[in-house]
């Protein structure tokens, strides 16, 4: 049986339940994380709890757990209950129940839910997956983790109606913003890991961020600037990132074929670095 957390609570999914009122249905009013685990240990913990406070703080409301380690807690203790050793953490977090009304409501708590989910068997994607160009129709706050994902769905619902795995947005600069669920890079013709820098316009991605960081400490080029449509066509390399499936290399962007059809050399080494850390991570930690 699933069990979720709902306001202080451990559940079964199933009767795990929250207001019509919840300013986070109504409103979307309200942000989220998704967080992996592996061998029952929370990778990148703190990156994601510090954006998770980031988000709260931009939209105001304040951070409904006592600290951070009693998030960890919480979660830990859903793990277990859950029953699997490796998977993913939902934390979705609203402005709380209160009768319509747009502006904040006063003296209203909070909803929290954190959901498990068991986790995804990917391997075939990191043979590569094709990716197609569409307009990025969201607002000028992409960095908040904002539960209001209708353009994301939008877009992700197109990738599957074209049978390809992701969308890659552009800006009205015919520049690639990120994909729908996660983080877009090319290798340009300089041997530089390019991807758009870290801003209000994209979602900061953990595994986006960490992905910079290892291949700066592997010596390896990196460029935070926004690449076109023109130069995703002609790069040598590209891939995407995000949590849930680490790191996927690109093989088609719209018709056009990158790196032969097949993983490029760059994208495979960031893969076995970022593989490396994660393992060392949970079991260093574990
Ligand atoms: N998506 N950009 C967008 C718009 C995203 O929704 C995500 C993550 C990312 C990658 O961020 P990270 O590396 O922190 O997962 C980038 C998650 C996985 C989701 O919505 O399920």
């Amino acid at each position: 049986m699933s069990i979720s957390y709902v306001n202080g609570r451990y559940l079964p999914k199933k009767n795990a339940k929250i207001s019509i009122e919840d300013r986070g249905f109504n409103f979307s009013d309200g942000v989220y994380e998704l967080i992996k685990f592996s061998n029952l240990f929370l990778l990148n913990f703190e990156d994601h709890t510090q954006r998770l406070e980031n988000s709260l703080s931009s939209i105001e409301i304040v951070f409904p757990f006592s600290n951070k380690i009693s998030l960890k807690i919480i979660i830990n203790n859903l793990i277990k209950l859950n029953n699997f050793e490796s998977g993913y953490v939902y934390v979705q977090v609203t402005r709380g129940t209160a009768k319509r009304d747009h502006k904040f409501p006063l003296n209203v708590k909070s909803n929290v839910i954190i959901s498990i989910f068991p986790e995804k068997d990917y391997k075939d994607l990191l043979k590569g997956i094709k990716v197609k160009i569409f307009p990025d129709l969201r607002w000028s706050r992409c960095d908040i983790k904002s539960i209001s994902l209708l353009p994301n769905v939008l877009g992700k619902e197109k990738a599957h109606k074209l049978g390809v795995y992701e969308i890659w947005q552009k800006n009205i600069n015919s520049e690639i913003t990120e994909g729908t669920t996660s983080n877009s890079f090319i290798v340009n013709h300089n041997d530089e890991i390019q991807t758009h820098p870290k801003n209000n316009n994209i979602l900061g991605g953990v595994t986006r961020n960490l992905v910079i960081a290892l291949a700066k400490k592997n010596d390896l080029k990196v460029k935070e600037k926004p690449f076109n449509v023109k130069e995703a066509y002609n790069c040598k390399e590209a891939f995407l990132t995000s949590t849930t499936v680490g790191i996927l290399p690109v093989l088609s962007i719209d018709e056009m074929r990158i790196s032969s059809g097949k993983p490029g050399e760059i994208t495979k080494l960031l893969i076995a670095i970022f593989q490396k850390y994660q393992r060392k991570q949970s079991i260093k930690n574990g």
